[in-house]
Parts: C-alpha cells; sequence; structure tokens
C-alpha cells in the first residue's frame, strides 16, 4: 500500500484535546478504573422532553429530506427573533447561516474569509479549536495573553497592541471556554472604541454559553454596546449548551448579509444543511418553553459554588468564580516543583494532569491545551456528588506531594 501523506492542512493542525481528553478516560474506564471525569465539555441533563418531541413529529411530517441551506422557514424565524432578543438588534434572512453545531459554523466562517498570512486575534485562555481552525484554513492566529490579573479578559491596551495591517479577525468568547470569564457592558464598550478606528477588522463574539451565567440579567452582546459594528460582527451560537443538544449539532450566526453569503456558499458544498430533523429540534428550543434553561443554570450554581470553594480550600490551588458556562480554570503554580511520592517533580501542569489521573483517579484537561499555564479546567457539568469526590481526591493527593 502506498504511503498515505495527509494534505498539509491536517499536519499544520492537531485533534482537540478535550476530545482527547475524552477519549483518555473512555479508554480507562473501559479497561475497568473508575474515574472522575470532570473534562466533559457537554450538559449532563437530557435533552428536554418537548424538543425531543418536536423532532419526533417531524419525522412524523415527512420533514426529513434537504432543506433550504439557511434552514426551515420555522428555524430560520426562530433564530431571528433569538438575535433580536439577544442583541436589541433586527437581522435579515440574508444575515444568518445555520450549521452542524457552532462548531462547524466557525470553521466555514474562517474558511470563507482567511487567505495565507491573515491573522485572527485570539485571546488566551481560549477554547482550543479556535487556534487549530486558523491554521487548518491557512491564517495565522495571533494569540493574546489575558491573564488572571483582568479575569481572563481581553482589554482594549492588549487589543490595540494585536491589531495590525493583517489582521482579519478578532475573536471574543462569552462567556468564556475554559475560565467562565464573562465581559461586562462597559468591557465591551472599551474594546469597541478600539475597533472603530480599525474598520476592516471583523470581529467573532462566540456566544455558545449565553444562556449559562450566574449574574443578574442577560449577559450582553457586542453589537447590543455597539450597533455601529453590527457589519462587521458574526455573533455565533448554538443549541447545544443551553438546552443539552451537544448531539444534534446545530449551531447558527448572524453577520453582515456579503460575509453570511460567503459562508453559506461554502456551506451549500460542504453539507446542503444540518439534518431537517435537527432543525425542527431546534426551532422548539429556541421558541419553546425556557424553563430548562433557568432550572439548569440553577443546578451549575450549586456545582459551582461547591468546587469552587473546595478547590481554593487546597493548598496549593487557586481559582476565580467563573461567571458563566461549566468550567472553572484554577490556578496550580503553588504544586509546580514537587515531587510526587513515587519520586517524579511535577514541572509542568500536564504532569500534574497526569497525576491527578494516576493517583487521585480524577481527569481534568491541562492549562497547555487552552494556551495559559499552569492551569488546569475543571468541568462542572457532572454531578454533584462526583465533584464533592474529586475534590476530595485532589486534595488527598496534593496533600501527598512533598
Ligand atoms: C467556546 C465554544 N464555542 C463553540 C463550541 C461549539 O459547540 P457546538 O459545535 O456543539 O455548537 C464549543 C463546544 O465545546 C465551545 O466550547
Amino acid at each position: 500500500m502506498p504511503e498515505f501523506v495527509p494534505a498539509s492542512r491536517v499536519t499544520r493542525i492537531k485533534s482537540s484535546p478535550s476530545v482527547a481528553a475524552a477519549a483518555r478516560v473512555r479508554e480507562l474506564k473501559a479497561e475497568g478504573r473508575r474515574i472522575l471525569d470532570l473534562t466533559v465539555g457537554e450538559p449532563d441533563f437530557d435533552t428536554p422532553q418537548h424538543i425531543k418531541d418536536a423532532a419526533i413529529a417531524a419525522i412524523g411530517r415527512g420533514e426529513t429530506k434537504y432543506t433550504s441551506v439557511t434552514g426551515t422557514p420555522e428555524l430560520q424565524k426562530a433564530i431571528l427573533e433569538t438575535l433580536q432578543r439577544k442583541t436589541g438588534q433586527q437581522y435579515a434572512p440574508g444575515e444568518i447561516t445555520i450549521g452542524g453545531g457552532g462548531k462547524q459554523v466557525i470553521f466555514t466562517a474562517f474558511m470563507a474569509t482567511l487567505d495565507a498570512g491573515d491573522e485572527v486575534v485570539i485571546p488566551a485562555p481560549y477554547w482550543v479549536s479556535y487556534p487549530d481552525m486558523v491554521l487548518a484554513n491557512e491564517g495565522t492566529p495571533v494569540i493574546v495573553s489575558c491573564g488572571g490579573d483582568t479575569g481572563f479578559k481581553l482589554t482594549p491596551e492588549v487589543l490595540a497592541g494585536a491589531l495590525t495591517e493583517r489582521t482579519k479577525w478578532v475573536i471574543l468568547n462569552t462567556p468564556s471556554n475554559p475560565t467562565g470569564a464573562v465581559y461586562s457592558r462597559e468591557e465591551l464598550a472599551d474594546l469597541a472604541a478600539v475597533l472603530k478606528d480599525h474598520p476592516a477588522v471583523y470581529v467573532l463574539t462566540d456566544e455558545i454559553y449565553d444562556e449559562i451565567h450566574f449574574g443578574d440579567g442577560p449577559i450582553t452582546s457586542l453589537v447590543a454596546v455597539a450597533p455601529e459594528l453590527k457589519n462587521r460582527v458574526l455573533v455565533t451560537n448554538g443549541v447545544s449548551k443551553a438546552y443539552a443538544m451537544t448531539g444534534w449539532r446545530l449551531g447558527y450566526a448572524g453577520g453582515p448579509a456579503p460575509l453570511v453569503a460567503a459562508i453559506n456558499k461554502l456551506q451549500s458544498q460542504m453539507s446542503s444543511c444540518p439534518s431537517s430533523v435537527s432543525q425542527a429540534a431546534a426551532a422548539a428550543a429556541l421558541t419553546g418553553d425556557q424553563d430548562f434553561v433557568r432550572e439548569s443554570v440553577e443546578v451549575y450554581r450549586e456545582r459551582r459554588d461547591a468546587a469552587v470553594s473546595g478547590l481554593n480550600a487546597v493548598e496549593g490551588l487557586q481559582c476565580a468564580t467563573p461567571e458563566g458556562a461549566f468550567y472553572a480554570y484554577v490556578n496550580c503554580a503553588g504544586v509546580i516543583g514537587k515531587t510526587t511520592p513515587d519520586g517524579r517533580e511535577i514541572t509542568n501542569d500536564e504532569d500534574f494532569t497526569l497525576y491527578l489521573l494516576e493517583a487521585a483517579s480524577v481527569a481534568v484537561i491541562q492549562g497547555s491545551a487552552y494556551g495559559m499555564s499552569p492551569y488546569f479546567r475543571i468541568s462542572y457539568a457532572t454531578g454533584l456528588p462526583v465533584i464533592e469526590e474529586s475534590i476530595a481526591a485532589i486534595e488527598k493527593a496534593v496533600t501527598a506531594l512533598a
């Protein structure tokens, strides 16, 4: 058999570390090990019944065929109304796109806009996929460090310093994966003031976690604060996280018509449209009863509080209180340089997460995967008993370090 040589776009990127972590946990479990899994990037709840019923009804009605690239009329209407509610701005049918998850929408947006050497400003810590999606599409990720001192958020100064003639996009993710940071109205206004002086720069605001937040009132979208930027902001979202629908694969975005037309042209050649059945489910999710969202946020809040106070009580670990999503980003500088009971030195966050897996059977993801060390990410999209047991096991393992 001839040697298989993948395209350079494949060799330029790596597989998603969170997908790899999930695979490793599955392997260990298959070997019979009981693993306390805090790597999970999806709600542990089932999709609400009324959403499943809408999908079943759609199948019953024979809605099992291709739809238009931008979806069924019902889904389009639901997305337009949702975008108006979230941004305060009116979007037209030619200003929305849909895809197989927010992930595919973001990937296609880069594919539709990046030429070799175009730069994308990515605040770190970042969602693991952004840099590789940029690289796969020949762009250049420009990683800017946004540490705990600024709440893991991009500041106007750092943004201004990162913009160049080649900047095509700036990514803002609020609430953030992996930190749970949420940009306030004022912070967004300050960033918008910088962006106003750079009219060629587009902004991708990834708001996939916007319904999962612990403050008063809805989270603020950049477009709501700076409507004058609407013609160069792509607001991306989806039903995965808010409605426990990760497997349905339905994401959407709103943005300026020429950009959206370019994305839809690619979509027409890549997938024609996402699953018609998932579209019916997503329309029901966006327009139906929102009690599930409210109730799940209260469950996440209780888990967040338990996780944060438990982790902060462990000497050597430190964790800010996340304002949204279902992750906490834990500083582990206090354990770096220590030695495990079998004599190995913990030199970085990857060593530490491996040690936690071996010694405590707790799976978390190292900060290096998100572009900022020494940290690790925990997900609290898992039951309170697992969180409590994990923290006790982490504490025991940290105490055993010398
Ligand atoms: C920050 C962020 N954006 C986008 C996505 C994509 O979600 P989906 O493709 O399920 O809509 C994820 C999923 O983990 C995420 O964490």
